[in-house]
């Protein structure tokens, strides 16, 4: 049934959303991962779809089974998010969840590593994986409003204000990862913008998605 357009505020509206982690190849059969699973990204790109909103999730490799009224688009590495991402522009907001690896291998082998008897284990040098939120915030086809999460073990709110003027996004949703998050079913999350900073209570990821993409509307009115 068509609901009424109060309950469709982002109706109209297209939003992009990052989700899950990236794998970055070391060989065909290699790669570096990390323990993101997706459940805070896609319910927030569910949610925003709920409120009527146009989604775009980009997201890589997860168990769980892409949100329904949602164009997901699968990938794997922080560099096939980044150009997925720029293709699904323009949008009006983009939420940046996804748990990007930070490195990859800087030479990938075209074969399978191969142990040999004597032979030194490979010393797999890193290099660094674009920025998608930082590339996006300061893009031409920028989207009004950029939100970015901060994963943080400690100094959560003031790691989360240095990483959102770092990054040039509008919020940034401070995410308390000490405990059982990665992959966990709740989130205790601060809700960092240009204004200050909102304490969340710890409630569930569905509800953090709820309350964001209530927010996104706000904003975007
Ligand atoms: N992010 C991104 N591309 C990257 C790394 C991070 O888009 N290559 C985004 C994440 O999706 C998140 C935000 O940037 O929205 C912050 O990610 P986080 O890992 O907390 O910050 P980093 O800048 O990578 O710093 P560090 O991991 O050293 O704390
Ligand atoms: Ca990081």
């Amino acid at each position: 049934a068509q609901l009424a357009p109060a309950a469709q505020p982002l109706a109209g509206r297209h939003v992009v959303v990052t989700s899950g982690p990236t794998h970055e190849p070391i060989d065909p059969v290699r790669y570096i991962a990390n323990r993101a699973s997706g459940r805070q990204g896609h319910a927030i790109a569910a949610a925003l779809a709920a409120l009527g909103a146009r989604v775009t999730l980009v997201t890589g490799p997860v168990t769980r089974p892409d949100p329904a009224g949602v164009t997901t688009i699968h990938i794997e590495s922080a560099r096939e998010m980044l150009a997925a991402v720029e293709a699904a522009l323009p949008a009006d907001a983009a939420v940046f969840n996804a748990a990007v690896a930070d490195w990859r291998v800087a030479h990938e082998a075209t074969q399978k590593l191969k142990k040999e008897p004597g032979k030194a284990p490979p010393p797999l040098p890193l290099t660094l994986n674009p920025d998608i939120l930082a590339t996006i915030a300061r893009h031409a086809a920028r989207p009004r409003l950029v939100i970015g999460f901060a994963a943080e073990t400690e100094r959560v709110v003031e790691h989360a204000r240095e990483k959102r003027l770092r990054k040039g996004c509008d919020w940034i949703v401070a995410n308390d990862v000490s405990g059982d998050v990665m992959g966990g079913a709740e989130n205790t999350v601060h809700l960092v913008t240009a204004t200050g900073v909102e304490d969340w209570p710890r409630m569930p990821k569905e509800q953090v998605a709820a309350k964001l993409a209530a927010r996104i509307a706000e904003s975007l009115a």
